[in-house]
């Protein structure tokens, strides 16, 4: 009796707790899946009368009235008052905002529905829904169930069906996307950045063995002397796999097909890690972004993927790749395609923002401020641009709750499973511009914390503020003291100050640690040309640069890097000046209409003579 009470409650507690995030399942691109992108039904729904009752009680489950239930009217006199047909309609991945006018500034809650078919699944065989992200609070209803429910506009999750919920054909796939801004989210209720709102990323069917490769990290183990590596060109490779669940006994082979390499490891429980040499490997860099394809093979399952190999650490003032000294010429970068206003989500998309950093000389990008999509962190690995990777703790997040802590944990962990094997990412960042407080740098510790011991083979940071003055201007915000690298927020010139205040300023900085300015920038209208002593004109953002580079030039030894603020004008609701803003913040050095403006050359100049230099 004992035991039956004791099982009743356990299952009664995992149905109630919907909310609990199921494992990410990592490179789906690799796996057996059925792409549920396109044309989805949508009900636009601000009041959420489909979740709600008109008394607000949530509605239950079989509540026909419920929008996560398929509307069928029995006859003629049936009421229904909710359904999902043409034309209304919308694109998936996108966001909503740009596929409506209607839906430009809107924030509320829209139900997304698509019906799917699926092969009869083999016995054992399991099936999971992945998103690449869906802005902010998703739930996922199929046949009228919930699988879950998740929080986060930038990185992934899954789900999976039960079997038995599962028919062949017309599966009834229903998703509540709701993007209002909360005080006690991440971000918070202000940003400096449009919050566009839909499922933004790639939506897949995937069909799993029973048993299978749920996540696995592979990469240069990072104990190890580089440069005796190097001298005997024998490297030491450090990984681990997990299972969805655990084996008596197994078998992983792993192979690198290129190099001649393929190994079988035994498995018995959920984990394995491994260690093995390689020989004549070549390691990858800006400026040989070499990717070999490595192949992991599990119970009838292969996975693909493409790794580089590499090494980043600092060594006192200095960041080192491959034990060698490194610049980071590099460009913050939102995930927005400036000129057809909408958020970023393709392999196209990622190659337009990354060719428009290459042309600018630049071998790194900062991903401001969330993490952007997988085809932007690959497309990186390929091109060859150093990545800086950052979780959306943005301005004044409430730092004493733990609740909003461990949201911020689940996106941190997300983020890293996700991109752990992106060889380009050689930045964790926790946090941007968090005002200094005993509270603050507790929770941005605990983060720092968290982001090592998920990945001890990265730097990890945070975009610090400073005060900026014509003067002497000391960092000293104690999260410096956590941080691999000390990065900086500075606008002297622009919010403090005129640019040529810059030929007195001196950096000081209360760390032996690499100094790195992770944004710094001024606005100008595109094609609007006047004197450098206009505001808003492109020669006042050139003054700006120009004057900017000169005081780099001046910088103590331990400068190790910039990202300036901005690749290209983004769209932000906090930026009204009617005739030189209409809603776009234009610090971009390319502008709405994907134009290249005067300080774009002077930001590519400079780093063609650091590049030169080196
Ligand atoms: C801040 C912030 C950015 C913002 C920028 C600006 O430092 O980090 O998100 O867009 O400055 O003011 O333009």
């Amino acid at each position: 009796m004992i035991k039956k009470l004791l099982s009743f409650f356990a299952i009664t507690l995992i149905a109630l707790d919907s909310t609990a995030m199921e494992k990410l399942i990592v490179n789906t691109d690799s796996r057996e899946s059925i792409s549920l992108n396109g044309t989805w039904h949508t009900i636009v729904d601000p009041y959420e009368t489909g979740f709600y009752t008109y008394r607000y009680k949530e509605r239950g489950e079989d509540d026909r009235e419920a929008y996560w239930n398929r509307p069928v009217a029995k006859d003629k006199l049936d009421r229904l008052e909710h359904g999902y047909r043409d034309p209304y309609t919308i694109r998936v991945p996108g966001d909503w905002n740009s596929q409506s006018d209607t839906l430009t500034y809107y924030e509320g809650t829209i139900w997304y529905q698509r019906d799917f078919d699926l092969r009869k699944l083999k016995r054992g065989e399991r099936a999971f829904l992945y998103f690449g992200a869906v802005n902010y609070e998703a739930h996922v209803y199929v046949n009228g169930k919930k699988l879950g429910s998740h929080k986060g506009g930038f990185t992934p999750f899954n789900f999976e069906i039960p079997a038995d919920l599962l028919k062949t054909k017309d599966n009834f796939l229903v998703v509540k996307v709701d993007n209002k801004r909360h005080p006690q989210e991440i971000p918070t209720v202000n940003t400096d950045w449009w919050n566009y709102g839909g499922i933004t990323r790639d939506v897949k069917l995937l069909v799993m063995p029973d048993n299978f490769i749920q996540q696995y990290a592979l990469q240069l183990d990072p104990a190890q002397d580089i440069h005796k590596a190097k001298e005997e060109s024998r490297f030491l490779v450090s990984g681990s796999v997990d299972l969805n669940r655990a084996v008596g006994k197994g078998d992983v082979i792993l192979a690198i097909p290129e190099l001649g390499f393929e190994r079988r490891f035994p498995v018995s429980g959920s984990r394995l890690e491994f260690e093995f040499e390689l020989e004549d490997l070549g390691l990858w860099s800006p400026d040989s972004p070499k990717l070999y394809q490595v192949k992991l093979d599990f119970n009838g399952e292969t996975l693909t993927d493409n790794i580089g190999f590499r090494k980043i650490e600092t060594a006192g003032k200095k960041i080192l790749l491959n034990g060698e000294q490194i610049f980071l010429r590099g460009i913050s970068v939102h995930e927005e395609i400036p000129q057809q206003v909408r958020r970023a989500f393709s392999a196209e998309d990622a190659e337009q923002l990354l060719t428009w950093a290459k042309e600018l000389n630049a071998n790194m990008v900062r991903l401001a401020h969330y993490p952007h999509n997988e085809q932007m962190t690959r497309m990186a690995d390929a091109m060859g641009i150093l990545v800086w990777s950052e979780i959306p703790v943005y301005w004044t997040i409430d730092f004493g709750s733990d609740e909003v802590l461990d949201k911020a944990k689940t996106q941190l962990e997300e983020m890293i499973v996700r991109d752990r094997n992106r060889t380009s990412v050689i930045i964790w960042s926790v946090g941007n511009e968090t005002p200094v407080s005993p509270l603050r740098t507790s929770f941005m510790k605990s983060l720092i914390d968290k982001a090592r011991s998920l990945d001890d083979s990265r730097l990890i940071s945070a975009a610090l503020e400073v005060g900026y003055n014509g003067d002497v201007n000391r960092i000293d915000d104690p999260l410096g003291a956590y941080t691999d690298i000390v990065s900086v927020n500075e606008y002297l010139g622009w919010y403090g100050g005129l640019p040529d205040d810059c030929r007195t300023a001196k950096w000081e900085v209360a760390y032996d640690k690499p100094l790195f300015f992770s944004e710094t920038g001024a606005g100008a209208k595109g094609g609007f040309y006047a004197d450098e002593k206009t505001r808003w004109s492109e020669e006042f953002q050139e003054w700006f640069y120009k004057e900017q580079v000169a005081m780099f030039k001046r910088m103590p030894d331990n400068y190790s890097g910039l990202s300036p603020w901005i690749l290209a004008d983004f769209r932000s609701p906090r930026r009204n000046h009617p005739v030189y803003q209409q809603g776009w913040n234009r610090k971009g050095l390319i502008d709405d209409k994907g134009i290249k403006k005067k300080a774009f050359g002077v930001l590519k100049n400079y780093y063609r003579e650091i590049e030169s230099a080196q």
